[in-house]
């Protein structure tokens, strides 16, 4: 997984952007990668979305131009309020080829005319959530208190549990991310099989519901790591995308059974001992 001796030195204005952890696998890509890019003429920006959540980041010493994060992922709410965090004179090298309301100083439709506004305000379109805002500096102050970043260390030994237990079924779990606790954080990506054929993702999805447990099914938003995660075939992916009205069950049928989703367990700060034995106990009832 390691990008760097592919990237090239920048010929001319380029962004480089990768996770400090993978929604997918919960593996933790070095940080260093940002001095790296950036000594080859590239602009970093950094999604820290699912990484700050359990760890703390020092902008100094990881100087990133951009930095993404999510509240709700940090402290559970509000969803839909995150923030991109730029460097002042990284965002001057920003130009925007459209604007939408909120972000001009003025615009005279008749003399075709505008002027944008300056810093973050120039790149904010439409209303914000206002409603849910204050919300954010009630969590900050709540995360700080109980040392949000802190939680990884039990977080990582409640990883390791479940990692055991799931290597313990053997073929009967296939697992995606890091096996072990180096590189990884709490994100733990996996498919069921039962007999020998892979259980739908979606079956297990909603048994899990039944039960209390909130697992996530699918690609997760990336679907470029789960494509090099199921191994699909490009042209076979390809020729079945294309055939006909498209769903998951239908998908699947044209790639034989192949995995078309996975199942995401993400621990968290409200993560409990006892969450994680009934998730091992509810797969342990699937795989038989
Ligand atoms: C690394 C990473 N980036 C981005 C996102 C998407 O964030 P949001 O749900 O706030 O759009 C996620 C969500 O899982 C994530 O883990």
């Amino acid at each position: 997984l390691d990008p760097q001796p592919h990237l090239q030195t920048a010929v001319g204005p380029s962004l480089f952007a990768f996770p400090a952890q993978s929604n997918f696998s919960g593996v933790q890509h070095p940080l260093d990668w940002v001095r790296d890019a950036q000594g080859r003429g590239y602009r970093v920006l950094l999604d820290a979305a699912a990484y700050v959540p359990t760890h703390r980041l020092s902008l100094r010493q990881v100087p990133a131009d951009f930095v993404a994060i999510s509240f709700y992922k940090m402290f559970g709410y509000p969803t839909g309020v995150g923030a991109l965090l730029g460097r002042h004179e990284a965002m001057r090298t920003l130009r925007r080829r459209f604007f939408g309301g909120g972000t001009v100083q003025f615009v005279s439709v008749q003399n075709r005319v505008e002027r944008r506004k300056t810093g973050s305000e120039g790149f904010e379109d439409g209303t914000p959530s206002f409603l849910a805002m204050p919300a954010v500096c009630d969590g900050i102050r709540w995360w700080r208190e109980v040392n949000g970043p802190a939680t990884h260390v039990r977080l990582s030994q409640l990883t390791a549990d479940l990692l055991a237990r799931l290597t313990m079924w053997e073929d009967r779990v296939v697992e995606y991310g890091p096996r072990d606790l180096s590189a990884r954080g709490a994100t733990v990506a996996f498919n069921l099989r039962r007999n020998g054929l892979l259980i739908p993702y979606e079956e297990v999805e909603a048994s899990a519901r039944t039960v209390g447990l909130a697992i996530r099914g699918g690609c997760f938003c990336n679907p470029g790591a789960a494509e090099r995660a199921f191994n699909h075939a490009p042209r076979r992916a390809r020729a079945c995308l294309q055939r006909g009205p498209f769903s998951i069950p239908r998908f699947r049928t044209c790639l034989q059974g192949a995995a078309v989703g996975a199942l995401r367990v993400s621990l968290g700060i409200a993560t409990s001992d006892a969450d994680v034995a009934r998730l091992v106990d509810h797969i342990a009832a699937l795989v038989g």
